[in-house]
């Protein structure tokens, strides 16, 4: 199948994506240049009632991005210097960036080796006397097991801020969207999310009156009323043009998740017994925004599906711990195990709504190939070690 591949499988194609609903986009951009009105208006308003509606929860507000989303909801729980907040290093370092906007210091407690994300069991015993919130990570579109953490949270006396920028239309239990369980959740509508702007941009949701009436303070320079700055807040606002083209796309979230997930067992089924597929929880709905496998010779089935013309990334080869902007932390290698097996074996195949059923199939022929090449080599290997140990 090398060098002779006929079906190109990008990573994500956003082109397509945006050529398939252009018409409405194009309308909703027109009618938004044209109203002359572009930084907190009707269109604005109108893509919050939206969103709050698809959450089921009473307040949601626009922001600049999914990391400042993160940072207004502990801002608005008076997260500072001296405070610490308990999060994973398995994310995207985003995560990690917005704790640190607040002057808290990032603990970092590892992950489930088969569903990736955090591990609550891990949690208590990082919580100490400066410990104010958990930010539990709804990683690659899989819900974090939100019922141990509130419990921990009740106990201790802690903020929870779901990090919801991978999951958005998941749902907990059957009774409660990502999001809306802990004290806020932060949305990121990063292009390629699973409800995705066509620039950057982000929302925070929460079911207090109080926290809600902060937020809007905190996102547009800590006004109460113009010219009235009550607290210190900063600049993060989702502009008109993205909340109008959001507006055109959150009514597709829900059919383009379960595409997602008809991709996902498709790949399941198909990749069994070839490399470690993910696991998934009963607690929550999985929404798919990636699809992680774990192999032992991951740089080689990249670089294999490479040449086959099918794109793939590592989500995340660095684990946050071991970033060089977090040595001042402290942590070494060894100090997450999970966290840093996973990060030299998992590898994020092509997933979005748009893929193909004959897409989906040529991935999963070309890991099989690879797989059975390897197999192969590794049986020759183990055959001429065997031959040698016996000659000698
Ligand atoms: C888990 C997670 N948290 C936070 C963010 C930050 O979102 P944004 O890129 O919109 O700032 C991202 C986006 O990459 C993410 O994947």
């Amino acid at each position: 199948m090398r060098g002779g591949w006929t079906v190109n499988v990008p990573f994500g194609d956003l082109k397509t994506h945006y050529s398939t609903y252009k018409k409405e986009i194009d309308g909703a951009i027109a009618r938004t240049l044209a109203s002359g009105h572009f930084i907190l208006g009707g269109e604005l308003e109108r893509f919050e009632r939206d969103f709050e509606a698809f959450l089921g929860t009473p307040y949601a507000i626009g922001c600049a991005s999914g990391t400042e989303a993160i940072y207004l909801a502990l801002a608005a729980c008076g997260v500072g210097q001296g405070d610490e907040v308990i999060t994973v290093a398995h994310t995207a370092v985003p995560t990690i960036s917005a704790i640190s906007m607040t002057g808290a210091t990032p603990v970092f407690v590892d992950v489930d080796r088969t569903t990736y994300v955090m591990d609550p069991g891990e949690v208590e015993r990082h919580i100490t006397a400066k410990t104010k919130a958990i930010v539990p990570v709804h990683l690659y579109g899989q819900m974090v097991d939100l019922d141990q953490i509130k419990q921990l949270a009740l106990k201790h006396k802690l903020y929870i801020i779901e990090d919801v920028a991978q999951a958005t239309g998941a749902v907990y239990k059957g009774r409660s969207n990502a999001g809306t369980f802990g004290d806020f959740g932060a949305f990121s509508f990063y292009p390629s999310k699973n409800l995705g702007a066509f620039g950057d941009g982000g929302a925070v949701c929460t079911n207090s009156r109080e926290n809600f009436e902060r937020l809007m303070m905190l996102r547009n320079y800590g006004q109460s009323k113009r010219y009235h700055h009550d607290i210190i807040g900063i600049n993060s606002r989702l502009d008109e043009l993205q909340a109008a083209i959001l507006s055109v796309q959150l009514p597709f979230v829900g059919q383009w998740n379960e595409r997602r997930q008809q991709i996902a067992s498709r790949y399941t089924t198909g990749l069994a017994n070839k490399v470690v597929t993910p696991g998934v929880s009963t607690h929550s709905s999985h929404v798919w925004h990636l699809y992680v496998i774990q192999v032992d010779n991951r740089d080689a089935l990249q670089e294999y599906l490479m040449e086959c013309g099918i794109g793939t990334l590592i989500h995340y080869p660095i684990p946050a711990h071991l970033q060089k902007a977090y040595s001042y932390l402290g942590y070494k290698s060894g100090d997450l195990p999970v966290t840093e097996a996973l990060a030299d074996r998992i590898l994020s195949l092509p997933m979005f709504p748009g893929l193909t059923d004959e897409q989906v199939d040529y991935v999963i022929e070309s890991v099989a190939e690879f797989h059975k090449t390897h197999e192969a080599s590794d049986h020759r290997a183990l055959a001429t070690a065997t031959l040698e140990t016996t000659h000698r």
